[in-house]
């Protein structure tokens, strides 16, 4: 297995290219499945979860090439409705496909996703979502087994919004029969960019942006083309890595827009910007001041960014407190980070850290995709040598960070071998 390792101390400096967004290209490529034909999805970058998603339209019959970030889809011939639990446990967001299945075939017969690292992730609002839009569903075998002949126009209103069951129950009813009325619904710029493709495929949805989002189904829907939006998570990796290790970073490709309760922060922090045309300079403080962070929807501070605040926050002159709202327990980071001499309690879904002068090279290992990169940043500004391992999860949704961090002055490669 793969692990990277970092020589920390250097201050980045210098430009960094902003990739595809991986949680808003995910339910695009699903999205394909609701219309037969050619997609294009532009500014795809190569990531583990992307290749999972493409696999998954493979089993159920598309044909999927990505060349130079250009992905093609077609979906001419797909007649294999099932998602099958070897690939769903390798990604919970391949229940994607179960909307557009059921919608466009009546049909689709997808895995139960069972747990993961940090704590439960339901998927209870999907299930129930699709069973209002009148599909009947069985739990069998692990897998959730759902018909319609055509799917009716419903009510659904979420208790808490969910990026993913909203993405999910948009793409059925779109091809539903009547109306349908998705209120508290997400507003993630990943949902957001899901209407945009969904509405140049020829559907017809009001309240682009919103909470309440209203669809009228149509008979049918066209192939189309879109390019990928930035990706808000990279881009706030990015940012903090400038403000941990003092040093001034200008992120090119990005939309400022996805990233502000970020760069908010950041100002607190003590951290200066100037902006350009879908660009943003970072200039670091000399310190870094303790700011409390918690995590919200859309468009506060993502709980995708949780992580990588911690580390921040463990060189922070003074103590600040981080809580998570939208997972409680994801904080598998934090007994790593503290190897790394950092001083972090945990408080139920809050963390309470002790900003120190130092952190102190060491193996560290990566549960998840954001701790890996909460981890790395940790491993940029530690004194001597981090190994960080197991660092399949970064290549779930970050591509070649190595090579971007080098590139912006970093001592960081990729060794094989580790645990
Ligand atoms: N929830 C339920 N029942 C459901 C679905 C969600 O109770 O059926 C709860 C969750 O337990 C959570 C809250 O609703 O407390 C919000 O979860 P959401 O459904 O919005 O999360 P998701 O769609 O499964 C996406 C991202 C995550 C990101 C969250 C929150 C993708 C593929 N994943 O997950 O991204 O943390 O939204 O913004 O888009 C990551 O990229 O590292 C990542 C985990």
């Amino acid at each position: 297995m793969d692990k990277i390792v970092i020589s920390g101390g250097k201050k980045l400096n210098g430009e960094v290219e902003i990739s595809g967004s991986k949680n808003a290209i995910l339910p695009l490529m699903a999205a394909s499945l609701l219309a037969s034909g050619d997609f294009t999805i532009n500014g795809v970058p190569q990531l583990r979860d992307l290749k999972t998603m493409a696999n998954m339209l493979r089993i159920i019959g598309a044909e999927v090439v990505v060349e130079n970030e250009k992905m093609k889809i077609n979906t001419k011939n797909c007649n294999c409705f099932k998602a099958p639990y070897e690939l769903v446990k390798t990604m919970r967001a391949s229940i994607y496909v179960l909307g557009p299945l059921v919608a466009r075939f009546g049909e689709a017969e997808v895995s139960l996703p069972g747990g993961c690292a940090w704590g439960p992730r339901p998927v209870d609002f999907h299930i129930q979502g699709i069973k209002k839009l009148g599909a009947e569903v069985e739990l069998e075998n692990g897998y959730i087994i759902a018909k319609a002949k055509k799917l009716i126009g419903t009510r659904i209103n979420f208790d808490i919004p969910s990026v993913g069951a909203t993405c999910n129950l948009l793409m059925a009813a779109t091809l539903a029969k009547g109306t349908t009325v998705i209120e508290n619904a997400a507003m993630e710029p990943d949902v957001t960019a899901l209407v945009e493709f969904l509405l140049k495929m020829g559907a017809k949805i009001d309240g682009i942006g919103t909470t309440k989002l209203e669809i009228e189904g149509v008979d049918e829907l066209k192939p189309t083309e879109v390019n990928a939006i930035p990706d808000r998570i990279e881009a706030g990796t990015f940012l903090v890595a400038g403000a941990i290790t003092g040093g001034k970073i200008t992120l090119k490709n990005c939309e400022i827009s996805h990233i502000e309760a970020i760069i908010e922060k950041l100002k607190e922090v003590g951290c200066e910007f100037t902006f350009g045309k879908n660009e943003v300079t970072l200039i670091a403080p000399e310190k870094i001041r303790a700011v409390d962070v918690k995590t919200t929807v859309f468009p506060g501070f993502p709980t995708d960014m949780q992580a990588q605040w911690i580390a921040l926050m463990s060189v922070a002159n003074g103590t600040s407190s981080i809580t998570d709202t939208i997972y409680k327990d994801r904080f598998t980071h934090v007994p790593e980070l503290c190897r790394l001499g950092a001083e972090i309690k945990l408080n139920d879904n809050t963390a309470i850290v002790h900003g120190v002068q130092k952190l102190k090279g060491a193996s560290v290992m990566s549960t998840d995709l954001r701790a890996s990169a909460s981890l790395i940043l940790a491993g940029l500004v530690a004194e001597g040598r981090t190994d960080v391992l197991r660092v399949y999860h970064i290549d779930r949704g970050y591509e070649k960070i190595e090579k971007k961090f080098e590139k912006l002055g970093a001592s960081i490669w990729r060794e094989e071998g580790g645990l």
